[in-house]
């Protein structure tokens, strides 16, 4: 009778989570990518899914299985991985996880390029759409009711990812430390901190499972105070 409590208390919710890196195409056989393995976004998509979450992960390329019992979908370029989250929602909760390309090559050729023939000496890049901000800055149901976004940081890490959390306009920011000690890159641990109104949760050093399942928690306890958008409708 009471869905959303035990063991599911996401159950009847809608989750969007994006993941792992996009490829940028420069003509027919070639790309712009970036080192995102996709580990946390994946692990996070599963522990919103594990919670009842109805999951949606849009996914860059990237060498894991599709986490079971959610709805997996696979994109390339930022611009598909925009169109598809615009595709799954709306949504209660959307955590944007991926290492988006800030930038793309402006006009990709269709066939290969082929050296000596016009090959180009620089690549005219265009900036990509900023998926996270998009869907922040949304409005009506379109704007999940809470939206997390990822921020890399290497210096200043909980300034920096405070004025991102403003600029993008999403609810919570997790600052990620990547500097180079971290280890962070491509490795199974994660050192976050948790940006929100009430003031910076910094987590210690764990496992990228362990910090999808602390995320995942705290999304939870946002939803109990929080009525189910049926609910919303209705009143
Ligand atoms: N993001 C996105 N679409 C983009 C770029 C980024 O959705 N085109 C999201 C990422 O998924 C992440 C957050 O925005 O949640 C990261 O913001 P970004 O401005 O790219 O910050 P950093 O990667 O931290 O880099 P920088 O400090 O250079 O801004």
């Amino acid at each position: 009778f009471f869905a959303g409590v035990g063991s599911k208390p996401l159950a009847g919710r809608r989750a969007l989570v994006t993941s792992g890196p996009t490829r940028e195409p420069i003509d027919a056989v070639r790309f712009i990518a970036n080192h995102s393995s996709g580990k946390q976004g994946h692990a996070i998509a599963a522990a919103l899914s594990h919670l009842g979450a109805e999951t949606v992960l849009v996914t860059g390329p990237v060498n894991l299985p599709d986490p079971p019992g959610l709805s997996v979908v696979h994109i390339e370029s930022a611009r598909e991985m925009l169109d598809a989250c615009q595709q799954a929602l709306p949504a209660d909760v959307a955590v944007f996880a991926a290492a988006v390309a800030d930038w793309r090559v402006k006009d990709a050729a269709a066939s290969k390029i082929k050296k000596g023939k016009g090959a180009p000496a620089t690549l005219e890049l265009t900036e990509n759409p900023d998926i996270l901000k998009t869907i922040a800055t949304a409005t009506g149901n379109r704007r999940p009711a809470l939206v997390v976004g990822f921020a890399a940081e290497t210096d200043d890490i909980v300034k920096n990812a405070t004025e991102k959390r403003a600029r993008k306009g999403c609810d919570w920011l997790l600052a990620n430390d990547v500097s180079p000690a971290s280890g962070t890159f491509g490795g199974d641990a994660n050192t976050l901190h948790l940006v929100r109104d009430g003031g910076v949760e910094d987590w210690p050093r764990m496992s990228k499972t362990a910090a999808a399942d602390k995320l995942a928690g705290c999304v939870a306890d946002y939803f109990k105070d929080h009525p189910a958008r049926e609910a919303e409708a209705a009143s």
